[in-house]
């Protein structure tokens, strides 16, 4: 890790701003409905915290586990350690993702939802990175578009630490 140095891409104030815009706009689309939101874990929990209390029509608040990366790169395989403790037949649901990277994750998990009958399903994430995406995706709310770096912070781990740091931070290799 010495290789590496970190530097604030997105500050805690700016993530909390569009996070409640994100809210506040799905609040509108969804109103008078209620809502199953599913984050996906572990990834999304912080960004899942602040977008539900964001969010003022009823919601119904799930976890699904998932895994695909490990240390920087992709693995592209995608596993389900973690099922939903509810039924989504008939139900609005929005899938909650951290960040949207080759799209591998978020297409396995649309796919394995989709097939659970849900009214409606939709997906919101905090970060993109367009550039990366080998699968072309519809996403309906996304918080930020970022290039290809590798980020950590606000629930984005590296090897499974860093998720406490309240902004997001940039790894950029050292010269
Ligand atoms: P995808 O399947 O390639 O779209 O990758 C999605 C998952 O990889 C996300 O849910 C994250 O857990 C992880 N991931 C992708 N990019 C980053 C990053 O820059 N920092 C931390 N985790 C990432
Ligand atoms: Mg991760």
């Amino acid at each position: 890790m010495e290789d590496y140095s970190m530097q604030t891409l997105i500050s805690a104030e700016v993530i909390a701003k569009r996070v409640h815009a994100l809210g506040q706009e799905i609040s509108q689309h969804y109103q008078g409905r209620k809502l199953c939101v599913i984050g996906v874990l572990k990834g999304s929990f912080i960004f899942m915290a602040d977008l539900i209390r964001a969010i003022d029509i009823p919601c119904e608040v799930e976890f699904i586990g998932v895994s695909s990366y490990e240390g920087m790169q992709s693995t592209g395989h995608v596993r389900i350690n973690y099922d939903l403790s509810v039924d989504i037949e008939g139900k609005d649901v929005l899938l909650v993702e951290d960040i949207i990277d080759t799209g591998s994750t978020i297409d396995y998990l649309l796919k394995t939802l989709q097939v659970r009958n849900p009214a409606s399903l939709k997906i919101a994430c905090l970060l993109s990175k367009p550039e990366a995406h080998q699968i072309t995706l519809l996403i309906d709310y996304v918080g930020f578009e970022i290039s290809r770096e590798f980020v950590i912070g606000y629930g984005l781990d590296l090897d499974g630490l860093y998720r406490n740091l309240p902004d997001l931070k940039q790894m950029l290799p050292k010269a």
